[in-house]
């Protein structure tokens, strides 16, 4: 039967595409709870009760793509935009640095901070703090511009894949993006040697268990390092503003299956997690997820950053962030820790 089938996967971390599927169906809170158990399990043996952090910097909201889902995304008129400057982003970073903070994520909208900037800004932030990483999410680029990202000191990329069925991306986004660019993405910034993250909404639009059952085949191939998946949120300025929204059982279902797939990936409890459920970040973490995300952006620009409605933590400082989830994590016995949370391999 499918707790079986849970078994088999936390031995073998690979299932054939029908029985993901079959897990993905089969969900129930029994099934749920057993497979949370056995992911935090495998998440221990590796990683203990260790939490890693991440300071996110949002670093501006223009974007040049055109998601259908995202609330920046460039049709959207009623986005406030923003971009920060090389000085704010250094003042977060040291901020964040004092905070404890050894990894800075530095997340925008594609296309718009020229790559050369990008590069002497990584080059300062490891120059000032060379015991850091620094991870981009930043979009698609070419392999050359990757490369030279990757020269400048940028340790890892995050680049959610999205969905891994193309039918559905293409559901997603409009004709000037393309699926098949963006899995060449995903195998460039592997080749060049970054620390990879894919990932992907949790009840997206048009979103079957045949899609979430190729997602799992595909972060089983991939093999990232990381992998970020949060609930599909509406935002109302977009065309799926009267979509429903994912739920937070089934996305931290999924954080447990993708642990036991892969048992040292980092994996985040993320802020949209936490946004359907005030304790959904808690819940992702019990239930084998390994990272939590804070902001460190300037508080004056944090609500612009409105991928989805009623995101949290738009109105906290980075420092009560910080020691909110400190207490967070403890309330559930586990503790933050001061270290770049590099993969264990
Ligand atoms: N709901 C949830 N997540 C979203 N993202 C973008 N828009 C939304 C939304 N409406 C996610 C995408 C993107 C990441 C930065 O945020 O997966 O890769
Ligand atoms: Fe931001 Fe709790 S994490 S206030």
């Amino acid at each position: 039967d499918l707790f079986d089938l849970v078994d088999l996967l936390a031995e073998r971390h690979a299932l054939s595409h029908e029985e993901y599927r079959a897990l993905v169906e089969g969900q129930t809170p029994e099934l749920a709870s057993y497979a949370a158990k056995k992911a935090d399990a495998l998440r221990r043996e590796i990683y203990g009760t260790d939490v890693y952090v991440r300071g996110l910097i949002e670093i501006g909201n223009y974007c040049r793509n055109d998601c259908i889902y995202c609330g920046i995304r460039k049709s959207n008129a009623n986005c406030d935009r923003y971009q920060l400057t090389r000085e704010q982003i250094l003042e977060c970073c040291e901020e964040g640095w004092g905070l404890g903070f050894r990894t800075f994520v530095l997340q925008g909208g594609e296309g718009i901070v020229p790559i050369p900037e990008v590069c002497e800004l990584v080059r300062e932030i490891k120059s000032r703090y060379p015991d850091c990483a620094v991870t981009l999410s930043l979009g698609e680029y070419s392999r050359a511009d990757y490369q030279a990202m990757f020269d400048a000191g940028a340790d890892r990329y995050l680049l959610r894949h999205e969905t891994a069925d193309k039918a559905h991306y293409e559901k997603l986004h409009p004709a000037s993006m393309s699926f098949d660019n963006r899995m060449h993405c995903l195998r460039d910034l592997k080749e060049i040697g970054y620390q990879v993250g894919c990932g992907f909404m949790v009840g997206s639009p048009y979103q079957t268990p045949d899609c979430l059952a190729t997602d799992l085949k595909f972060i089983e191939t991939f093999d990232p390092e990381m992998c970020g998946i949060g609930p599909f949120i509406p935002q109302k300025d977009t065309p799926f503003g009267d979509q429903t929204a994912g739920t937070a059982d089934q996305t931290i279902y999924l954080l447990s299956l993708i642990r036991l797939i892969k048992p040292n990936v980092l994996l985040p409890a993320t802020t949209a997690l936490g946004t359907i459920d005030p304790l959904g970040r808690e819940k992702g973490i019990q239930a084998g997820a390994n990272v939590v995300m804070p902001n460190l952006s300037p508080v004056s620009e944090r609500k612009k950053y409105a991928l989805y409605d009623n995101k949290i933590c738009t109105g906290d400082e980075s420092a009560q962030c910080r020691s909110c989830l400190n207490l967070r994590m403890e309330s559930i016995g586990y503790s933050i820790v001061t270290a770049r949370g590099d993969i264990k391999k």
